[in-house]
């Protein structure tokens, strides 16, 4: 993240469904407030009252059949929204923003799996992110199978929403999507062993925050 009179921190978390990436931000987020920390906790899509309501269509399927393009569209006018009216003013009053998914889903998601050009990808994330590109991405491996396992258990009972209800292959590109994304920006992405137990790798991540960013 460029410095200007922002003195704050910006993490996020990513990596496929079931790979824990919302117990590990929740994790990080309460170890901040322990250090005494200011901490805003937030997720996407959403994190806006106005993102937040962007969610509930993305997630319903309503914008699916107008295809990827409109999707990535959609994800990045909630971002914008999420930029300019909870992250930018946290990170200015000093809080450190702890981000469950971010620009690298988009990327993922929409971008290398969906197919949308990566030009337009990266004009999106012009217009939504400009410099406020997080710290540290920490990127939560896990094979698809696991994942989707985890994802299953989690929500049993539950009507799957859209995303949940695809398959194992897009599972498995959706990983190699962000593995990419760790080698391609080694400085701000981590990848962690997500089928590891919880509490190590909540351990893995706080070493990491420690070593980076001395909170
Ligand atoms: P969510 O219910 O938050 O699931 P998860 O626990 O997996 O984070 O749903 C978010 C879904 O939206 C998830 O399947 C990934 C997808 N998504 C995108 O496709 N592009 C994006 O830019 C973002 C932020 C999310």
């Amino acid at each position: 993240m460029q410095r200007g009179v922002e003195i704050g921190r910006f993490i996020t978390f990513e990596g496929g469904e079931g790979s824990g990436k919302s117990t590990q931000a929740g994790i990080l987020a309460n170890r901040l407030s322990r250090a005494g920390r200011a901490v805003l906790a937030t997720r996407e899509p959403g994190g806006s009252p106005a993102a937040e309501e962007i969610r509930e269509v993305l997630l319903s399927g309503q914008v699916a059949p107008l295809g990827p393009l409109a999707e990535a569209v959609l994800f990045s006018v909630a971002r914008a929204d999420h930029v300019d009216n909870a992250i930018k003013d946290a990170l200015q009053e000093g809080a450190w923003v702890v981000c469950d998914r971010f620009m690298d889903s988009t990327r993922a998601y929409q971008g290398a799996t969906a197919g949308v050009p990566r030009g337009i990808i990266n004009a999106l994330e012009r217009l939504t992110v400009g410099a406020l590109a997080p710290d540290i991405t920490f990127i939560l491996d896990i094979p698809a199978e696991e994942g989707l396992a985890r994802a299953q258990a989690r929500a049993e009972g539950a009507e799957p929403d859209r995303f949940e209800g695809q398959e194992l292959m897009l599972h498995e590109r959706v990983r190699r999507a962000f593995l990419d994304i760790a080698d391609e920006e080694p400085a701000r992405c981590v990848v962690v062993d997500a089928s590891q137990p919880e509490a190590m790798v909540a351990e893995d991540v706080w070493e990491t925050v420690l070593q980076r960013l001395n909170p």
